[in-house]
């Protein structure tokens, strides 16, 4: 790959699991000194402008990372030139990624899972009308990806 690697992360609204996806990421680029784009997005309108769940940001704290500066965007057409890896963090929001997807985009478009050894073709399950314990296995699913993409950058790199 030449140029800097952009990751973007998808889910509905933006609040729950892509904010914590995008965490999780920035906290193992940072400990690996991996240099890389990441931002996430949701594929509704729902929740623009506004900062993740208290609940993401209180699970996220809880692990080291603050994820209470984010707010929330809807996915673009540009994001897809923009982005060199766009991850969706279930199968609805990959569908509708695949519909908004211009014909030149430049993306890698995937699940998230896919990225984790044995976890291929799983949802990262919507926390948001779950309990506050969901919000622990939501954590645990990103920082798998966000552990086995890290090493991917890595190898990438030079
Ligand atoms: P997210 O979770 O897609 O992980 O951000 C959701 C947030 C809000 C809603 C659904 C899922 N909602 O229905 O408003």
């Amino acid at each position: 790959m030449t140029g800097r690697p952009a990751v973007l992360f998808v889910c509905l609204g933006n609040i729950c699991r892509s904010p914590l996806a995008e965490g999780a990421l920035r906290a193992a680029c940072e400990a690996e000194g991996v240099d890389v784009e990441i931002d996430s997005a949701g594929t509704s309108d729902w929740h623009i402008g506004k900062p993740p769940d208290p609940r993401a940001i209180a699970t996220a704290r809880a692990h080291g990372v603050d994820i209470s500066g984010l707010r929330a965007r809807q996915v673009e057409v540009e994001d897809f030139r923009r982005f060199t890896h766009i991850y969706a963090l279930d199968s609805k929001n990959l569908a509708a990624l695949k519909s908004l997807a211009p014909t030149d985009s430049k993306a890698h478009l995937g699940l998230l899972l896919d990225t984790v050894p044995g976890r291929e073709g799983k949802a990262v399950i919507d926390p948001y009308f779950g309990d506050d314990g969901i919000f622990g296995a939501t954590w645990r699913a990103v920082s798998a990806a966000a552990d086995a993409l890290v090493a991917r950058l890595r190898d990438q790199r030079g």
